[in-house]
């Protein structure tokens, strides 16, 4: 469906629904070049936004109750705005939790009537729940507190939903990629300081696909988490707030008093730091093969150090050395989901094609293929 017919059937659905119109916004999905698991731990992360996004038509209802369907579920929820109105079902958790996260800060979320839809693959490891998130931070920002809530705090307003109403003790990558995102650009955060960059993105010659297994993840009370609980316990060991100030040296150090799984865990994230670094600069020189071969370290990090792996994605990335493509790695949280294949324009084509069929071969269904375009994140949508 493209983004113009969801928005014509949002636009249908509310008015059968709620009789009048509302106004429409959308925020962004996204992609993660390089940097993954190290938001959390203070790090670099090097995400954009997509050109597939989460839609809202939303019109205050004068009430102190929210209405809200979503169309993808064909689900509707109705529920206050108090804390012990929570609902039970996960996706209105997401609407529930960003309001009650407004109100806690100090900001104004009233009633209001909503439906939503989106076209950004549910479990793929493109954030459609930050996206979902954003959408409504940036909607009730501007509907109940004209626009005066800051960028970054509604980034944090949809990670804290995830933390208290969602179960996922995620970073901030995610959310802050979803309100933050720019056409044509990547973008580098400093994870601690909350500074960033806008990088433009127009590889010559080379394309970003994505090649999603369609195993679905699942990250509430999930191993990631522990990965999570892992990183901590050694910063804590080495007298550090974060993996952020540790060197390799230091971890070395330690070795033989914390567990080999936490070792191999913060080995990752210490060597990935660095890679988020190395990876700007040769996109500055315009060297993509460089680009590559630090996605390819970052997937054999993933895969044996982090273990966030699985055997469809070991497999597609072994597909993608063999056919020729410059870097290739799971993106994003992992246990399932995509991976981000940086491929030159000649060999797209034949590796897309080689991909989708040995996989379909060896397990038995086709993984979906999406071309990466870098697009804006959270915004007011213009008929
Ligand atoms: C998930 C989380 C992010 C980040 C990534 C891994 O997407 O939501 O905060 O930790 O995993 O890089």
């Amino acid at each position: 469906m493209t983004t113009q017919e969801m928005q014509n059937n949002i636009r249908e659905t509310f008015k059968e629904r709620f009789g009048e119109s509302g106004e429409l916004f959308a925020s962004a999905g996204r992609i993660n070049l390089i940097g993954e698991h190290t938001d959390y731990n203070g790090g670099f992360v090097f995400p954009g936004a997509i050109d597939k996004v989460i839609m809202a038509e939303i019109r205050p209802n004068g009430t102190d109750k929210v209405r809200v369907y979503s169309m993808d579920i064909d689900d509707y929820a109705e529920f206050g705005l108090n804390e012990e109105d929570a609902p039970k079902a996960s996706w209105a958790r997401y609407v529930f939790g960003v309001c009650r996260e407004i109100i806690k800060r100090g900001g104004t979320v009233k009633g209001f009537d909503a439906v939503f839809a989106g076209n950004v693959p549910l479990g793929a490891g493109l954030s459609s729940s930050a996206a979902l998130e954003s959408c409504f931070a940036f909607a009730l920002n501007e509907l109940f507190n004209d626009g005066k809530i800051e960028k970054f705090e509604l980034a944090r307003i949809g990670q804290s939903t995830e933390h208290n109403y969602c179960g996922v003790n995620c970073g901030i990558m995610d959310q802050f990629a979803s309100v933050f995102g720019k056409e044509g650009n990547l973008m580098r955060l400093d994870c601690r300081s909350g500074e960033y960059e806008y990088f433009p993105f127009r590889p010559e010659g080379y394309k970003l696909v994505l090649i999603d297994s369609r195993v679905k993840h699942e990250l509430a009370d999930s191993p990631y988490n522990k990965r999570r609980e892992s990183c901590e316990r050694v910063a804590a060991k080495l007298g550090h707030e974060t993996l952020r100030d540790a060197t390799m040296e230091e971890l070395e150090a330690v070795k033989s008093d914390i567990s080999a799984e936490d070792f191999s865990r913060a080995k990752f994230v210490i060597e990935e730091k660095d890679r988020v670094l190395a990876v700007c600069d040769a996109l500055e020189r315009g060297d993509y093969e460089t680009v590559g071969r630090k996605m390819y370290e970052t997937h054999e990090g993933l895969s044996k150090d982090y273990e966030v792996s699985c055997e469809e994605l070991d497999f597609l990335n072994d597909v993608a050395r063999e056919t020729g493509v410059a870097g290739s790695r799971i993106m994003g949280g992992g246990f399932g989901g995509c991976t981000i294949n940086l491929v030159a324009d000649d060999r797209h084509d034949t590796f897309v094609a080689e991909a989708v069929k040995r996989f379909n071969e060896k397990y038995g269904h086709e993984p979906m293929v999406y071309d990466v375009v870098i697009s804006d994140g959270a915004r007011r949508v213009k008929e």
